[in-house]
């Protein structure tokens, strides 16, 4: 029996049914779906459409079904187009016509609005606890080995020497604004659009915020028009999970890179690596393959939202119930990766012998024109001469230090016998100490702002 099936004489057909029927993905809102209902009841009894009977017998017949729900034993039946209707379809069966009430005065299209808003406000929540594991993790290595020096690069080129934790922190603060994204998100989705009916307002005279209120929404939606196909808050998470899914690839991409026996920095612990079924010799980085791969579907999800939105009419659009799979495949995925990404980074083995050999006095040249800034050279010169030193490295097969002090004074009278004391690594890293800067002094700092951030 279909619950708008009055105005109709033939049957449906068969393909249309499977290709309408959202059941098979939707169900999995039922939590949400009949928390709406609880709070909805609950607002006809206080408007007097409910009495106090009806009222406690949907409250009750609604319990049970989370129950039947909670423990497998829900059965769909084939009439059950969506959640909604598989949840009013049961309701009727438990208590009777007084389920036909429920329904006065709300449309599936304020109902499913609500059921969004109500899962990613809790799925907003899981994401949030799952970047703040993260984070803990980071600080943990980071604290772990606070003084291991590796080169710094950019353009994938050596750079400057850096520390390793100060690299490792990077991410923590990608993760922090991540997490405040997820707050702003929060404060729009924790809007309840209850009580705009299909598309143009309930006339029942039921509390709007008082069902907001009951559902830890914060506000109620000012025009039912956009409330029933407002998906805004969808794709604001679609794209923030998105972001998150970058910087973990970014990570991904890095840990890839430096677990390369080229740089064997670090190593995957091998309960988050894998081997070849033909090379017995590979260690993979597997997990963050697919971490950095997992971006990819995370990103269309968003894609996928932003184009069934485009160019809809107003108002409720079949259309809209393509949001869904977007949305579950987003959450789903990026909670999976976010959990083995905080096993991969606990289990890291780090090589700080080898981050060393990596390093190049070549990287100090930017400390030797920082010194002749302090004899007074004009930054511009003191980069031009401090080129032309490197020059003579390179064509001479010696390093910054091997350049014999003749050679040096003719090409800048200001270097003095004291430069060996500038081509240090240490030296070149503690010097680094403005806020935000590589000293270990400061990334100290840094980390213990981190850990009060985390609460800890
Ligand atoms: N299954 C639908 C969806 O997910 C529910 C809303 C249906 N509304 C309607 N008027 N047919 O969007």
């Amino acid at each position: 029996m279909k619950l708008w099936g009055g105005r109709f004489k033939e049957d449906q057909n068969d393909v249309m049914k499977k290709f309408n029927d959202s059941i098979g993905f939707d169900n999995r809102l039922y939590s949400v779906d009949i928390q709406g209902s609880l709070a909805y009841a609950e607002a006809l009894h206080l408007a007097g459409l409910l009495t106090s009977k009806e009222n406690i017998s949907i409250q009750q017949g609604l319990g049970k079904i989370r129950d039947e729900f909670d423990t497998g034993e829900f059965e769909i039946k084939a009439g059950d187009e969506d959640i909604h209707t598989a949840v009013e379809r049961r309701l009727f069966e438990l208590i009777g016509k007084t389920a036909g009430k429920l329904h006065t005065g709300r449309s599936r299209n304020d109902q499913v609005a609500l059921d969004l808003r109500l899962f990613i406000m809790e799925e907003i929540k899981l994401i949030k606890h799952l970047l703040e594991e993260l984070q803990q993790k980071l600080i943990e290595k980071a604290n772990a080995h606070i003084n291991v020096i590796m080169p710094g690069f950019t353009h994938l080129q050596p750079a400057q020497p850096i520390l390793f934790s100060h690299w490792l922190m990077s991410f923590f603060w990608m993760f922090e604004r991540d997490k405040a994204r997820l707050d702003d998100i929060l404060a729009r989705t924790a809007v309840s659009p209850l009580g705009s009916g299909a598309l143009a307002g309930n006339p029942f005279d039921i509390d709007r915020s008082k069902i907001a209120e009951e559902l830890g929404m914060d506000a109620i939606s000012m025009n039912s028009l956009d409330a029933v196909s407002d998906r805004d808050f969808v794709a604001e998470i679609l794209f923030a999970n998105s972001l998150i899914a970058v910087h973990i690839s970014h990570l991904a991409e890095d840990i890839i890179l430096f677990s390369n026996p080229a740089f064997n920095y670090l190593q995957i612990g091998e309960a988050y690596s894998t081997g070849s079924s033909l090379m017995p010799q590979k260690r993979n980085p597997d997990s963050m393959e697919l971490a950095r791969g997992k971006s990819g579907r995370i990103i269309s999800a968003l894609v996928n939202l932003l184009i069934v939105l485009k160019g809809l009419p107003s108002t409720y659009n079949k259309d809209l119930q393509e949001d869904k799979e977007a949305l579950f495949d987003s959450v789903d995925n990026l909670k999976l990766t976010l959990s083995v990404v905080v096993g991969v980074i606990e289990s890291l083995i780090i090589f700080p012998e080898k981050m060393s050999a990596h390093l190049n006095e070549a990287m100090l040249a930017t400390d030797l024109a920082d010194y002749l800034v302090n004899q007074g050279v004009p930054f511009r010169e003191a980069h031009q001469k401090v080129g032309e030193l490197i020059r003579y490295t390179e064509e001479n097969s010696v390093s910054l230090s091997e350049i014999p002090s003749r050679v040096l004074q003719n090409i800048a009278i200001e270097f003095e016998d004291d430069i060996e004391k500038i081509i240090d690594f240490n030296k070149a890293i503690n010097k680094k100490d403005g806020v935000g800067g590589t000293a270990p002094k400061t990334v100290i700092k840094q980390i213990e702002l981190a850990k009060e951030i985390l609460g800890d």
